[in-house]
Order: C-alpha cells, then structure tokens, then sequence
C-alpha cells in the first residue's frame, strides 16, 4: 500500500478510509488502554493522531519503543477526531517501528534556543519552525520560477567560477587546486589565470539579455565580506532578472510587482506556516505582509533621503551625509518610522556605486535603485547599466579596473548596444521578511558566515 502525505490526509473533506502513513514521532502519551502517538512526516505543519490500542499485535515490540524521535509506518482507519484542533486521526491496525530513537535524541522537549538548533543543524528540519522555514523556501522558489516564466523570462544558468568582480569590492573567495605550494611559487594556474566563486550571475546574465531580451538568473552567489550582522552570509542565493530595452524606471516597477507577487503567494499558498510563524516568531507578521501584497510602496531619490535623514532629528550612529552610503539604521528609519511601507530610493552618488551602472545626466548620481523593506533594510539591488562604450571605458579606468580584464563587456556595447537594467534579489532576505525570522542563518539549511 502506498504511503498517504499527512498534509493531504488532514486536508481530505472525507474519510480516506484505510491508509499508510510514514513519520516520525513527535510525543507520545500511553495509557493503560492505548497509547496516542503524534506523528509529523514533515508535509504540514500539523502532526497526526494516532491511536494505538494495547491490544494491537506488536505493541510491545513497536509501540511501546516508538519514543519522541523513532521513525514509524502506520497502517490505520482514518475517524473523525474526538479532539478538538484537527478533522481526522489515525486508528492504527498495524505499526511498525522503522528507525528507534534512543533517550538522547537532542529534540525531546519544544522551546530549544535557536543558537542550540544550529549546532544540529542536521536535526532542526524536524522541528516545527524549520519545517515551516523550509517548506516556505521551497515554494519562494518555486513561485521565483512561475513569476518569471509566465512573463516571459528565460532562465540562464551562469557559471559559479568566474574571473570577473561584478561587484568591484573584491570581496572574493578564490579558486584553487589542493596544490597551493606551486600557486605560491608562481606556478601555473588551473584555469590560466585566478578564479572566483561568483558574487553575482549579473555581467554574463547581461550577455543573454543583450539576446533573449528578458532573461534571470536563480543561483548560489558567495561573498568573503567579513560582515558579522545577521542579514550577510558567505554563501547565499540571489535572484538577478536583466532586461533589454528597459530603464531604470521599468526596473523598479519589475521589483515592486515581484516582491508583491511573491508575498501574496506566501500569504494564499504558505498560510498555515505563516500562521505558525506569526505566532511565535513575529506576532505582526501576516498583517504586515498583507500591507505589503495590497498597498503601493513609496520612492524617493537618495539625495531627498539624505535631506529626509538630516531633518528627522533622530539620533543615529553612522553619519548621513551626502555621498557616504546609507546604513541598515537609515534603511530601516526610512521604511519602519517615516513610510512605514516598502521603499525604493533610487539615484545614488556615482562614487559609492560600481562601474556598470549607468551615469546620470547630472554627472553625479548613477541610475541605481535599492528596494528597502521594514525589518530588514535593502532587500532588492539593482540599476540601469551603462550602455555608452566611452562612458562605460571611463567608468572602467576612474575605478581602476583593467579593461582588457573586461572585453566582451565592452563589446556588448560596441555591437547594437541596447538600453538595460536588471536587479538581484537576496533570497534569504525576502524569506527573513516573509516569515519574520530575524537572522539569516535561521532560513539557510546549512548556513555559511564568516568565524
Ligand atoms: O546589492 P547587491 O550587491 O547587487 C548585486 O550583486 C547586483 N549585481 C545585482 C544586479 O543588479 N543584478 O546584491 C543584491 C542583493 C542585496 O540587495 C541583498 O538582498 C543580497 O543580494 N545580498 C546578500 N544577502 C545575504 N548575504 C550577503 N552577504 C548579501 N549581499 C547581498
Ligand atoms: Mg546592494
């Protein structure tokens, strides 16, 4: 007999009459007549009842070992539950111990720190954050893939080595063989010449988009910044779209109605999770969201930012001032207090921003676009790219960049160059702000940061 998902189970209007199901046991509680085991197979948030009567064949062998942790298989009659909170529980015919969990498996009790979760970060996924952290990442992803497809969209796959800082802060980790004594000595390099882990898909997702008109990247990006916050990881995922003929007030009107499309999905298709979350994690958590799915969100250029910041009379710690850029403080000033909504600031000092980006009529600001969002700060980055040869070259050299390093860039702008823009989206951001939880680490399943 196949196995029955616990989540299509307690979802079915009637009876499915005799099924199998597979899990593992969250709690169990024995009388001297029957024994109630709650069983998750991580499908839902919700366990299943079971209820295994001491008359059962098997239930010295299966029953009474099947402690918090063990793995089960239960052949049962789905009845209308006698307790209140759930539809259906399981009447067990048969239940087979698959896996025993000894008295040390770490989650006997609920209520662990999230700093002990991470030291068994191979165990958490059975707890019920995790789960509903990790199946909400699943279908972000997932709805990533259905925004972008049903518009259009071709998705690239760009490389993960590369020789190229997109970014230009150097904030690489780098390739090598296991032989570093003959890179030291100046021997050959693997590929010919130093390479990286990516920071961002961007400059080769350009190439497509220069092509294929709209294209995005969905992948693992890896940054060696030594940021110690709980919004900055080693490894993340970033999601960057690039789109031909396109400026950057298109640009951040494809931010705005992504990040609107992907919380109205959580919101119908994550409910019970985000319900989960909403009262453990952040109690304004789906309130909040639905603003964020309903309202319009606010723009305004970094230069009236700047004036916005200096005129608030509020106290912060790092400085504004025109030209330095804006800290998580400001971020969260402009979105939390001021707006209280989502915010893009767009227009940004040429000085603080990289190369690509295309510079502004007024020689001073670049066409650059953050999208900010309450409880975290910039969520989306992204801007018009440069699409002038001789401006871009100049771009190149004031920032010290080899330009031969960056020929086929140059190229795309020497043959039928096209007006472009694009942004990359942090995928763990957007599930820190969809399921409220506060540090990155906690929606990575294997989180890399910085000792
Ligand atoms: O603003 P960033 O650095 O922009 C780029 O990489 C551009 N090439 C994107 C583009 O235009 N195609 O990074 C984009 C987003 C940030 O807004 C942030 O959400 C996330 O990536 N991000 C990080 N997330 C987790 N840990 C880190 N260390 C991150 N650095 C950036
Ligand atoms: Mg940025």
């Amino acid at each position: 007999m196949s196995r029955t998902r616990i989540a299509d189970l307690l979802r079915s209007e009637t009876s499915p009459g005799t099924v199998v199901v597979k899990g593992w046991v969250r709690t169990k509680r024995d009388s001297k007549a029957f024994s109630f085991l709650e069983v998750n197979d991580g499908s839902c948030l919700a366990n299943l009842q079971v209820v295994a009567d001491a008359t059962l064949t098997g239930y010295a062998e299966a029953v009474v070992p099947a402690r918090t942790g063990a793995s089960v298989e239960v052949e049962g009659t789905v009845v209308a539950s006698q307790g209140q909170g759930q539809r259906w529980e399981l009447q067990a015919t048969r239940v087979t111990l698959v896996g025993a969990a000894p008295e040390d498996y770490p989650l006997q009790k609920k209520g662990h720190s999230l700093e002990f979760l991470r030291s068994i970060a191979h165990l958490r996924p059975r707890t019920n954050l995790f789960g509903a952290v990790f199946r909400v990442r699943s279908r972000m992803a997932y709805a990533i893939h259905r925004f972008f497809q049903e518009r259009g969209f071709v998705h690239v796959h760009t490389p993960i080595i590369t020789s190229s800082d997109c970014e230009g802060a150097g904030e690489m980790f780098r390739v090598a063989t296991m032989d570093g004594e003959r890179m030291r000595t100046g021997g050959e390099e693997f590929f010919g010449k130093p390479a990286y882990l990516t920071v961002s898909g961007q400059l080769e997702g350009e190439t497509f988009a220069c092509a294929l008109s709209n294209i995005y990247t969905f992948g693992p990006t890896f940054r060696a910044e030594n940021s110690h916050t709980s919004r900055h990881a080693a490894e993340f995922w970033m999601v960057e779209p690039e789109i031909a003929f396109c400026d950057l007030a298109g640009d951040m009107a494809l931010a705005e109605e992504m990040i609107q499309f992907l919380v109205a999905d959580a919101l119908a298709s994550c409910a019970e999770d985000l319900d989960f979350c909403n009262r453990f994690v952040d109690k304004g958590l789906v309130e909040r969201l639905e603003i964020v799915r309903d309202r319009p969100f606010e723009r305004i250029s970094y230069t009236a930012a700047v004036e916005l910041l200096r005129a608030s009379g509020e106290v912060f710690e790092f400085p504004v001032e025109y030209g330095l850029a804006l800290q998580s403080e400001h971020e969260r000033y402009l979105t939390e207090r001021h707006f209280r909504c989502p915010v893009t600031v767009h227009d940004y000092p040429k000085e603080i921003k990289p190369f690509y980006m295309r510079r502004n009529d007024d020689g001073k600001t670049v066409a650059a676009m953050d999208l900010l969002v309450p409880g975290i700060g910039e969520i989306v980055g992204g801007s018009q790219r440069e699409e002038r040869p001789e401006v871009l070259s100049a771009n190149l050299r004031e920032q010290g960049v080899d330009e031969s390093d960056y020929a086929w860039y140059l190229d795309l702008r020497r043959y039928g160059s096209v007006p472009h823009a694009g942004f990359g989206l942090g995928f763990e951001r957007l599930l820190m702000f969809v399921t409220g939880v506060g540090n990155i680490r906690d929606v990575i399943p294997f989180p890399r940061t910085p000792a």
